[in-house]
């Protein structure tokens, strides 16, 4: 099983140095926006559809019988009871403006392709714009290029350097801000880097100690959930649920329950 998990992740890095090579050079060849989604902030680019297809396409090739869920086209159920989980380019107005904090996210999930119930088994995460590739396997571990990682485990008394994010939808707003004044006592500052997969990435390398955000959706967080867990940290959704479209919450054990308690509250 382990070997079959690993076999996945090398197929998912293989593929997601592709996409994000292409990511680059389309980054670099100039950008624009092709369509808005659920909301007019909500964008889609040339480059997501073409990457997502490309992962697409590779993925169908190399593994016909698994099911397919990706941000960017039709979903299709497999017959294997593996699914790849997509987001071909997470942080998609970072890449617009031209910011380089986006990623490419792939994550196969055995069982059904709901966050609620399913085993994510490999994750990948890929920052094309500085070459990170950040990848884990179900009950091996999670790493930085070849170095192990590791949440933080200790709490520094200046505080926690946390994360978050804000959904499209700007009936949303109010309450996201809410959030965020019951989380900052915990924090010792707070950042906005755009995409969740690389959030939950740096939460599972140490370079934040906690994420929480509501509305994302399955392909933002299948992979970096995975990272956080295999680097020793934890991640929830509200008090009592799993990570969903409600709540994510991602930190080192320290941290966590504290951290949920203050996310979690009045809209
Ligand atoms: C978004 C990013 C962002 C988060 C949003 C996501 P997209 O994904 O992860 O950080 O705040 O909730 O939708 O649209 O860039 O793929
Ligand atoms: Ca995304």
């Amino acid at each position: 099983m382990t070997d079959d998990n690993r076999q996945l992740a090398e197929l998912a890095i293989d593929i997601a140095r592709e996409a994000g090579e292409l990511a680059r050079r389309r980054r670099a060849e100039g950008v624009s926006i092709a369509a808005t989604k659920s909301a007019i902030a909500d964008i889609v680019t040339e480059a997501d559809r073409e990457v997502e297809a490309l992962i697409r396409a590779r993925l169908a090739a190399e593994r016909p019988d698994d099911g397919f869920v990706g941000e960017e086209s039709e979903a299709e159920v497999g017959r294997s009871g593996t699914t790849w989980i997509v987001d071909p380019i997470d942080g998609t107005v970072n890449y617009a403006y031209g910011i380089p904090s986006y990623a490419v996210s792939i994550a196969a999930v055995a069982g059904e392709p709901d966050p609620q119930s399913w085993v994510a088994l490999a994750g990948v995460v890929f920052s094309p714009a500085n070459g990170e590739l950040f990848h884990a396997v179900k009950g091996v571990g999670a790493w930085l290029g070849s170095d192990r990682l590791a949440v933080n485990a200790e709490l520094s008394p200046a505080g926690a350097l946390l994360a978050t994010g804000f959904g499209y939808d700007p009936a949303t707003h109010a309450g996201d801000l809410a959030r965020v004044a019951r989380v900052m006592p915990l924090a010792r500052d707070l950042r906005r880097i755009g995409s969740a997969a690389l959030d939950l990435a740096f939460v599972a390398s140490g370079r934040l100690d906690g994420y929480f955000e509501r509305g994302l959706k399955p392909w933002d967080h299948a992979a970096g959930a995975l990272l956080v867990e295999e680097a020793g940290g934890v991640v929830g959704g509200l008090p009592g649920a799993r990570a969903d479209n409600a709540m994510i919450i991602a930190s080192g054990p320290a941290l966590f329950d504290r951290l949920q308690a203050a996310a979690a509250g009045p809209e």
